[in-house]
């Protein structure tokens, strides 16, 4: 309880999270009745039963079938503006959150709207003193020329956009698939990012590094498992944006005891903690603090040690980031 207190008072930055994996059951339901979508499910309850997952995939599927109630640009403010209001509450004080484009322009949606109304939610938050950063990732099942076209629409929305990320279903979509797309986006000053390692293998994470030039990692659990890529990823000062509930959801570790976020801080990795997507994994930020820390026992300076490695690994500048350290 203790620590539990000590956690949520702790000031937060969070740079891994999916705003479509913040959409909760209820607003799904609501959402649904308002744009007249017809839902799999007829009730809340449904909703959350059916969050049972042994895969990543296995969470794909329902998480893509989600999104399909956000239809318009306030759809999206809305999802929104409910994340911001519970990253307040968990004194989350900085967001760097991805969207899916792809999710929702192969549904006919505007690219407009989806961006639109996001970034009208995150500037009502900045003048209420949270900042954000917005990450476009690029949906790696799909093709890169499909990548290269979802670029091509971000274009006159560049200066809501900060970076460019990699998801979806990562074994057998290696970040190499998208090295030309990846090239340009670092030309027109974005920031790369890439989920490497979640399930994927260790040579996944290097072609992050060596291919993508990627500025963070997503997951990079299986990092772990090769000495020479854990030394690299040290000396080049990369933080990893960890997931410990997601990891626990989608069995990337049996169970939160034998999570490698003690492992990664020992080895000298930046670490953080993050919530994936909250909606579907159980627990906002302070959750997924809370349950590794119990679960491997963390001692204090560990907890500010996480806390300090998501500002310092923030896309924030070293005077924005310096209030917070
Ligand atoms: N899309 C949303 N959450 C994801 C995750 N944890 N891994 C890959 N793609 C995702
Ligand atoms: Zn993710």
């Amino acid at each position: 309880a203790d620590r539990a207190a000590f956690i949520a008072a702790l000031p937060k930055a969070e740079l891994h999270l999916h705003i479509e994996g913040s959409l909760e059951p209820e607003m799904m339901f609501a959402l649904a009745q308002r744009n007249g979508v017809r839902l799999a499910f007829d009730s809340i309850e449904a909703i959350r039963a059916a969050y049972e997952f042994s895969n990543l995939q296995d969470f794909l599927d329902i998480y893509y079938q989600g999104m399909a109630v956000l239809r318009c640009e306030q759809d999206f403010y809305d999802l929104t503006a409910a994340y911001l209001a519970r990253a307040a509450a968990d004194n989350v004080r900085h967001v760097e959150i991805f969207f899916d484009p792809q999710g929702h322009t192969e549904r006919g949606l505007a690219f407009a709207d989806v961006v639109g109304g996001i970034a009208r939610a995150l500037a009502d938050a900045g003048a209420r003193g949270i900042s954000s950063r917005l990450i476009m990732c690029f949906l790696r099942h799909l093709s890169e020329a499909d990548a290269e076209a979802t670029l091509d629409q971000a274009l006159p929305h560049l200066h809501l956009i900060h970076g460019v990320g990699l998801d979806s279903s990562e074994v057998g979509h290696p970040p190499d698939k998208f090295a030309r797309v990846f090239a340009r986006a670092r030309g027109l000053g974005l920031k790369i990012v890439a989920h490497a390692g979640e399930e994927g293998p260790p040579d996944y994470v290097w072609q992050a590094l060596d291919v993508l030039g990627v500025d963070r990692i997503d997951h990079g659990n299986r990092a772990l498992e090769d000495d020479a890529l854990v030394q690299r990823i040290v000396a080049d000062g990369l933080t990893l944006t960890v997931c410990p509930l997601s990891n626990l959801k989608l069995c990337v570790v049996k169970q939160l005891a034998a999570h490698p976020l003690r492992r990664m801080l020992a080895a000298g990795l930046k670490a953080t903690v993050n919530s994936d997507d909250p909606a579907y994994f159980g627990g906002y930020v302070s959750a997924n603090f809370i349950a590794v820390a119990d679960a491997l026992d963390l001692e204090r300076d560990e907890i500010i040690t996480l806390a300090r490695n998501s500002f310092t690994g923030s896309f924030l500048s070293p005077a924005e980031q310096a209030p917070h350290l």
